[in-house]
Parts: C-alpha cells; sequence; structure tokens
C-alpha cells in the first residue's frame, strides 16, 4: 500500500508540474522549480512555483503579507485549501467545515473565553503541570543527563493545554487513552493527505477511529458537565456551553466536541515547536538562561514563590525569549490561500502562499538578523528591531467578526498571522510558553552536548516548522 501510495504521489505531481510548465503564461510572475524556493535575492518578492502539484505563488515582503493576509474574503479564501486536511481531523460544522461568517463567530467564542480572570487560573495549573511533569518522568530522574528535548516539550505543551482550556477531567484522560488516540488523529496532518485525504489508508483509518473516539470523550463529558451543573472553572468547554450563534442557536455539543480537537490541535504544533526552540536556544546560551534565573530572582524574589500570572509581566527577558523564538522559528512558515478570482498581481489566479518569515529575518528590520538575542527586545538595545508599521495600539483596527484586529499587515513581524485568519491563541500562547519558560528555569541548567552555542536545523516536512530530531541537550538540576 505504501508503495502504491508513493506512486500514485510521483505520477500526480509529475503530471501537474509537466503541464504547468508546457502551459505558461509569459505574463506571469517567474516560475521556478524547487521544493520550497523562498530565495529572494534570486527570485524576487513574487515567483511562482509548484508545491504539491498545485501552480503556487509566493508573495513575500511587507506587501506581499499585507496583500495576502488581509486579502478580501471575495478573493482569497483559506477553507478551499485546508478543509481536506482538517475536516477529518476536526470533525463536521467548524473552523474550515463552515462558512467563513460561522468561522469568525466560532473564533468570537474562543477569543472573549480567554479573559485576564481565566488566564490567572491557568498560569497556576501550567506551572505544577512543569514541576510534576519533571518529578515523575523518568528522563529526568538524578541529578543530570542527556535528553532528547522536543518529544518531552510536546508532553508538557499537551498536558498544560489540555487541563488550562479543557478542564481536569480531560486532562486525565490524557494518562488513560486521549495521548495515544491524538497521536493518531495527528497522522491526518500529514501533507500528503493534501491529495490523499480520501483514500481508504492504514494512517487514515486510525484517524477516522481516533476522530470518532476522542469526539464521544468529549460529548460525554460535556453530558456529565450538564449533569453537574455549573461550575466555577475558567476552561474553554465551560465557556462554549453556554454561547449562543447569532442566529440564536446554542453551540451543539457535537461542534463544541470538534472545536476542542480543533484548538488542541492548533495550539498543539505551534506551542510545542516553538517550546523546544526554547529549551534549544537556552542549551545554546546557558548565558541567557543564567540571566533568566537572575531576572526572577530579582523581581520576584530571591524564594522564588509560587509563579502566578501577574509575575509574567515583572520578567521582560522572560517575554523577549518567546518574541524573538518566534522571529526565527515561527512554526506556520507557510500560510496559504485559495484564489476565487483574479488579483492584480498578474498570475495568481491559484494558490497564493505567505511566508512571514522572510520579513522577520530582514536586516531592514532586524540587525544581525540571523543571530537568536532576546536582548535585541531590550530597550536602547543597538540591535533593536525597526518596525515600519505604527505600534498595535496605535493602529487603525478592523473587526472582522471576532473581534478587533490590526487593519494593515505590513508588519514585518507576524508569526501569529494577520486578517481574518489571525490567530485568536496568541496571548494563551505567551501564557503558556512564558509560564513553562520561567519554571524550566527554576530548576534546570542546559548546555549543549558538545558545549557549543548552535541549534540543530530545521525541520520543514510538515505544515508546522520543528526542531530536527534527536535534539538531545545536556541537563543539570539547579539543586543538584
Ligand atoms: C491561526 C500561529 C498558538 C488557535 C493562526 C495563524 C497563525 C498562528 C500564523 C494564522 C493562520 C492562517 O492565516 O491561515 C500560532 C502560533 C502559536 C499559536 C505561532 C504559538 C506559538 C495557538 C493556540 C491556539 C491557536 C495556543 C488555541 C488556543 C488558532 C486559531 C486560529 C489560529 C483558532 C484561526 C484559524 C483561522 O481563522 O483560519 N495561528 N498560533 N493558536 N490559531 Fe494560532
Amino acid at each position: 500500500v505504501g508503495a502504491l501510495a508513493a506512486a500514485f504521489i510521483a505520477l500526480s505531481v509529475f503530471v501537474h508540474v509537466a503541464s504547468q510548465f508546457l502551459f505558461k503564461n509569459p505574463n506571469e510572475p517567474p516560475l521556478v522549480f524547487s521544493w520550497f524556493p523562498v530565495n529572494r535575492a534570486k527570485y524576487g518578492d513574487i515567483f511562482t512555483f509548484i508545491l504539491l502539484g498545485k501552480k503556487t505563488t509566493v508573495y513575500v515582503g511587507c506587501q506581499g503579507n499585507d496583500f495576502i493576509l488581509n486579502g478580501k474574503a471575495k478573493d482569497v479564501c483559506a477553507e478551499d485549501i485546508y478543509t481536506v486536511l482538517t475536516t477529518p481531523v476536526f470533525g463536521k460544522d467548524v473552523v474550515y467545515d463552515c462558512p467563513n461568517s460561522k468561522l469568525m463567530e466560532q473564533k468570537k467564542f474562543m477569543k472573549i473565553a480567554l479573559t485576564t480572570q481565566a488566564f490567572q487560573s491557568y498560569v497556576p495549573i501550567i506551572a505544577d503541570e512543569v514541576s510534576s511533569y519533571f518529578k515523575k518522568s523518568a528522563d529526568f530522574k538524578g541529578k543530570s543527563g542527556i535528553v532528547n528535548m522536543p518529544p518531552k516539550m510536546a508532553q508538557i505543551t499537551i498536558f498544560t493545554a489540555s487541563h488550562s482550556l479543557q478542564g481536569k477531567e480531560i486532562r486525565h484522560k490524557f494518562d488513560e487513552t486521549l495521548a495515544d488516540l491524538y497521536h493518531d488523529l495527528d497522522m491526518g496532518f500529514n501533507p500528503v493527505n493534501f491529495m490523499l485525504h480520501w483514500a481508504p489508508l492504514p494512517w487514515n483509518n486510525r484517524r477516522d477511529h481516533a476522530q470518532r473516539t476522542i469526539a464521544k470523550i468529549y460529548m460525554d463529558t460535556i453530558k456529565e458537565r450538564r449533569a453537574a451543573g455549573k461550575s466555577d472553572a475558567q476552561d474553554m468547554m465551560w465557556h462554549l456551553m453556554g454561547s449562543t450563534y447569532k442566529n440564536g442557536t446554542p453551540v451543539p455539543d457535537h461542534e463544541i466536541a470538534h472545536m476542542m480537537i480543533a484548538l488542541l490541535m492548533a495550539g498543539q504544533h505551534s506551542s510545542s515547536s516553538t517550546s523546544s526552540w526554547i529549551m534549544l536556544w537556552l542549551a545554546a546560551r546557558p548565558d541567557i538562561m543564567e540571566d533568566l534565573y537572575r531576572e526572577q530572582m530579582e523581581n520576584l524574589g530571591a524564594d522564588l514563590p509560587p509563579l502566578q500570572y501577574e509575575d509574567l509581566a515583572k520578567l521582560p527577558l522572560n517575554q523577549a525569549i518567546i518574541k524573538e523564538t518566534l522571529r526565527l522559528h515561527a512554526p506556520i512558515h507557510s500560510i496559504m490561500r485559495a484564489v476565487k478570482q483574479p488579483m492584480p498581481v498578474p498570475g495568481t489566479n491559484h494558490v497564493l502562499l505567505s511566508a512571514g518569515g522572510v520579513t522577520a529575518t530582514d536586516p531592514t528590520y532586524f540587525p544581525d538578523p540571523d543571530t537568536w538575542e532576546p536582548h535585541r527586545w531590550d530597550k536602547d538595545s543597538p540591535i533593536a528591531p525597526r518596525m515600519v508599521a505604527k505600534n498595535e495600539d496605535e493602529e487603525e483596527k478592523i473587526d472582522y467578526g471576532y473581534g478587533l484586529v490590526s487593519k494593515g499587515a505590513a508588519s514585518p513581524y507576524l508569526p501569529f498571522g494577520a486578517g481574518r485568519h489571525r490567530c485568536i491563541g496568541e496571548q494563551f500562547a505567551n501564557v503558556q510558553l512564558q509560564t513553562i519558560t520561567a519554571m524550566v528555569v527554576r530548576e534546570f541548567k542546559f548546555r549543549n552536548v558538545d558545549g557549543s552555542n548552535k541549534v540543530i536545523g530545521t525541520d520543514y516536512a510538515s505544515l508546522f516548522s520543528r526542531p530536527l530530531e534527536p535534539a538531545n541537550i545536556h541537563w543539570e538540576k539547579r539543586d543538584a
């Protein structure tokens, strides 16, 4: 079956590539042949290549970011691209398996659940999850050791997100069946499924079984909660259970269940990749890890009291770690849109691709762009970012239906996207990543196994980029 699938993919890619080259229109942007050809010096800001058998026009630079991410709904659309991948994984009637106006309402429900009060309740939950993970994990027994960090960060991310956003019942189920089921479900995000999402292949069968089983677990939990009455928990599931669409329909249980899956999957890949890069950079730069430890001792107290939401604002370097890591390693490296009607850029009648990482590493905006240096975000840093866009607070805002977002997308720094599909999880991700980082810094000293200041390369093979593995680091407990 594997060989057949490989032959099928190779054949369909070949047919598409051949036909696109043979029938090329001379008015279109340059057609480039490479797997992922972001080489601005060679091709300029706009060029076309064949991605997964489809003619794809890349438009980079601040103008390109704005053109694609702020495109009008009548011109560009995300659901036509992503639904084949996401609907079997999330389930029906949510995200891209519904009209865009319904997605905007769903995003609004999710966004307004993420209140300051909710974050205040999440930080202690996340901090406890991190401490107890290290206490229990066999890989962190003893005083020091070597560990492949990304799988550990993937577990910490899903435990902290599920516990805070979905409540303790769901978190407990991760210790039983949910971890394996989510692993099977994740296989549906394999990029070959852009073409083979329908095929009765072993990984798709496992995906479908996992989707049905996980959705049932959520729906049973919702029923149990309704039977038990209201709780004071601040999780997202409670909030959605009390939400109603503009037309007066309460959000049905199966949609809540499917949104729970979508939320965990959307956050999991991005946050776990980012937290892995953070840990790898701390191992490459033990001096920064010590700066972070000092920052906590000085600003929170030498006895390091239990971490609270309010403490995060007192730790500017801890915050800068997240910003700087996302600048170099935004996990959603490519954002695609299907073109619905001819656009004012010639040739863009197929798929558009935005790659925000190009401006995030452009020396015009970020001096010494390839160096991971969280201190660049310090006030008065000689390599401080030179943003062309105004401050977020001064920018003109627009409401696509899920709350105000900046109107322009012309910033060189957009790890959370822009426009109608912009991330609603940014604040949650920041709270989660800052809390995880602060807790790890309290517990450990890291260094690279070979003592160097380098990190491993990037794995771009899936929709979400992440560190290549194994990505081993040396850890030592502070109290050792
Ligand atoms: C959308 C990045 C974490 C939920 C997006 C987009 C980006 C992004 C770039 C826009 C995609 C597009 O335009 O097609 C990130 C990064 C994260 C992160 C870098 C962490 C470091 C999260 C978390 C959640 C979440 C934790 C949930 C709690 C969503 C949702 C969308 C979204 C619901 C909307 C999709 C749409 O409207 O099409 N995110 N995200 N994200 N993200 Fe995040």
